[in-house]
This record gives structure tokens, sequence and C-alpha cells, in this order.
């Protein structure tokens, strides 16, 4: 079909509704609020099962032996070490710098210094995932040390992925209830089909360019507030509300003015995101403990009203809605959310680029042409 067609032809603004591939990994029914990876569904994932499981089991689209998932689970504790190189330049890094651009760079940066990083065969690019998903917790930990001014800690090959991640945040290891909590949000944020970071990992990798030029492009659209942003920017409304009885006026004006609230709404949901309430869940578990943490008690009053008012067109808290207060429960600043996000899927887009090259087609979609034909180049003193 040629570009320039003037037949009228249908436009779906933003991808909406295209399906561009087959998928095995991750099912989602928006309409009923379902989320499934190999078919079972996210809360058993989340409640049974471990990051480094469902990292296993959307690598290899099925679910691990309990040989193959400790074979898996060792590759990734002798993958955590990242060149001293890498570490030297984060540590360089301008203070001012966002962590997520801190972190493009850094994937980019890993992908010069592996001198296979031309391979695009399928072996080294499943050898690479298992890299960068192991390496990902190291750099992420190490971007954060630069922000906050300290050494980076070297990762223990004794711990889980969470709590090894955990312990280099903060250099303290953490108690195995905050290590199971933060292994539950990275399990709830490892996949999630063809969002804009997937889906963008993918046009890089069509071309057949490499895994770390996929990776980078991914980062950067996911570093957008519209997606992988979006719980920073939840926590920082939170701080604008300050205290729970300002959050129902807050809001209703925020209505009132169309303004977009941030953790709600979805492309794809039209009822709440499962992701979500698993994590409410966690988090009044946690604020409950905690003698009930205020940005809990806010965020229970934007829901409800947001629900009342914008569940008519299908607007419904997403998984972004309550994983900032996790993250801020456990401990960790709101400018490394973006990243811990990226932390979690690099799995799924590692992942998806080995499913989706298996049977590689270029992705190059169409845009209908607007503009004016048949015109004159006008000398430019003439314009
Ligand atoms: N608050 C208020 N109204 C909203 C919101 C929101 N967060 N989201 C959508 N709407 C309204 C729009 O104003 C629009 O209303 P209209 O038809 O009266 O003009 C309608 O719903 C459709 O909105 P679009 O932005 O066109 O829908 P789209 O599918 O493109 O948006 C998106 C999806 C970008 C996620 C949007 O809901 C949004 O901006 N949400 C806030 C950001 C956010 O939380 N992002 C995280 C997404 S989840 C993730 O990436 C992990």
């Amino acid at each position: 079909m040629p570009e320039t067609t003037q037949e009228p032809i249908k436009v779906y603004e933003g991808l909406a509704g295209v399906v561009f591939t087959e998928s095995e990994l991750t099912f989602i029914d928006g309409e009923k609020g379902i989320l499934t990876h190999l078919g079972i569904p996210i809360q058993d994932w989340a409640e049974k099962s471990t990051f480094e499981e469902l990292s296993y089991a959307l690598l290899h689209a099925k679910l691990p032996s309990s040989a193959e998932l400790a074979a898996f689970d060792a590759a990734l504790k002798a993958n955590r070490g990242v060149p001293p190189a890498l570490l030297e330049q984060i540590k360089n890094y301008p203070k001012t710098a966002n962590p997520m651009q801190m972190l493009r760079t850094a994937v980019s940066y890993l992908g010069l210094l592996d001198p296979n990083s031309e391979d695009t065969g399928a072996e080294n690019k499943y050898a690479t995932a298992i890299r960068m998903i192991a390496q990902f917790s190291t750099v992420i930990a190490a971007i954060c040390a630069t922000v906050e001014g300290r050494d980076a800690v070297a990762p223990r090959a004794d711990l889980t992925h969470a709590g090894n991640f955990l312990y280099m945040l903060s250099g303290t290891e953490p108690t195995l209830e905050q290590a199971r909590l933060f292994d539950i949000a990275l399990v709830l944020h490892a996949d999630h089909g063809m969002n804009a970071s997937t889906f963008t990992a993918l046009a890089t990798a069509s071309t057949l360019s490499d895994l770390y030029s996929a990776v980078t492009s991914a980062i950067g659209a996911l570093k957008g507030p519209l997606h992988g942003g979006a719980n920073e920017a939840v926590m920082d409304m939170l701080d604008e509300i300050g205290t729970s009885d300002r959050a129902v006026a807050f809001v209703t004006d925020m209505m009132d003015r169309k303004e977009k609230i941030m953790g709600v709404g979805h492309r794809v949901y039209k009822f709440f995101d499962p992701r979500s309430r698993v994590l409410r869940d966690y988090a009044a578990l946690v604020a409950g403990k905690q003698g009930k943490s205020h940005y809990y008690q806010i965020l229970e009053q934007v829901e409800e009203t947001v629900v009342a008012r914008l569940s008519g067109k299908g607007i419904y808290p997403n998984v972004d809605f309550y994983s900032g207060v996790v993250y801020s429960d456990l401990g960790i600043k709101k400018e490394f959310f973006t990243p811990i996000f990226a932390l979690a899927r690099i799995s799924g887009w590692t992942a998806s680029v080995l499913e989706y090259t298996k049977a590689n087609k270029l992705l190059r979609p169409l845009a209908l042409y607007t503009g004016q034909s048949d015109q004159p180049l006008t000398p430019i003193a003439e314009r």
C-alpha cells in the first residue's frame, strides 16, 4: 500500500487495538481486569512464585523444573558483577541527571564493553538476556549510590534477586519480609504484553539490531510519565496533597480542570488493573503495621473519588497507583521508582525480543499523509 495513498483508510491512533504479532507469554483482558503469564493468573505468580521463576518462565515460555530453576538462579547470581569500567563511568555521571538517563547510558555502555554484543544469534541473545537481568540490579544500585553521593555496594551471591538489590541499595541486609514484598513488586512489573517500552524494544530488535540497543530504546520509552514515570508522579501528587483530609477536594479540582490524575487510566484496562489490587493489599498490610502510612490514607481517598467519577469512562487505578507507596514504605526514594520498574521489566523486554525475533518481521507501520501535493520548491528568498 503506498504511504501516500488517497484512499480512505482507518487510522488507529496510538496503535490502539492493533494486533501485530502473536505471543504465548502474556494475556490481558482489559474489560475484566485479567492478567496472566503462560495462562497463570498474576495473583498466583505474586503469591506463590518469585521474580527468578517468572523470568525463567518468560524467557523459555514454560515453567522450570526445580533443577532448571536452580541452574537459572545460579546463572543469575554468577552474573551479578559488572565491568569496573562501567562502575567508574557511573560514578562520574552528572549528579543532576535523571536516574533513567543514567540507566539508558549505562546499558548502552554495557553493550560497548561486550565483545559479543553484535552477535544477534539466538544463543548469544539468551546468554546476554540472563546477564542483563542479573546486571540490571547492580547497575541500578550503583546509579542510586551515585545520585546519593555514596560508594556503590558490591552484590552478594547468597541473597535472592530482590534481597540482593535492597541490600545494595542501603548496605543493610533486608528482612525476609521486606525482600519478599519487593520480590512481589518485581513479579507484578516483569511483563505486560505490548506496552510502549516492550513495543519499542521489538521495533529496534526487528531491524536485527543487538539486544543492548533494543533494551536501551526500551529504557527511553519507559522513562516517560505516561508509562514508567507515573509512579513517581503519583508520589509528587501525594506530597502536594499533603494530608488525607485534602485529598477529595484536590482530585475533584483536578478532574474539574480535566487534568490527568497519575496512576489511573490505562490503554488496555477498562476495569481495575489486577496488579493494582495486589499492590493495594500489600500497601494496606504495610501501612497497617506502621500505624497506617499517611500516603496510603491519601490514596484510599483518591481512589474512591476517582472511581466514583471516572469509572464510567473505564478509568481505574493502574499498577503505578500503589507501587510508589510500597516502595516508599521499603525506604526507597521516589526518583528511583522508574529504574526499579526497569529492574523488573528487563525480563519482559528480553523475553519478548527473544520470542519476536524467532520469526522476525521488520516493524514498519504507515502514517496517513495529510499534507499538500504537487507543490513547487519555491526559492527561499521568495517564501
Ligand atoms: N485522569 C483523568 N482522566 C483520564 C486519565 C487520567 N489519568 N486517563 C485518561 N483519562 C481520560 C482522558 O482525559 C480522556 O477523556 P476524554 O475522552 O473526555 O477526552 C479519556 O480518558 C481517554 O484518555 P487517553 O489519554 O486518550 O487514553 P489513552 O488510552 O491514550 O491513555 C494513559 C492511557 C496514557 C495511561 C492515560 O490513562 C494516562 O495518561 N494515565 C495517567 C498516567 C499513568 O498512570 N500512566 C501509567 C500507565 S500504566 C504503566 O505504564 C505501567
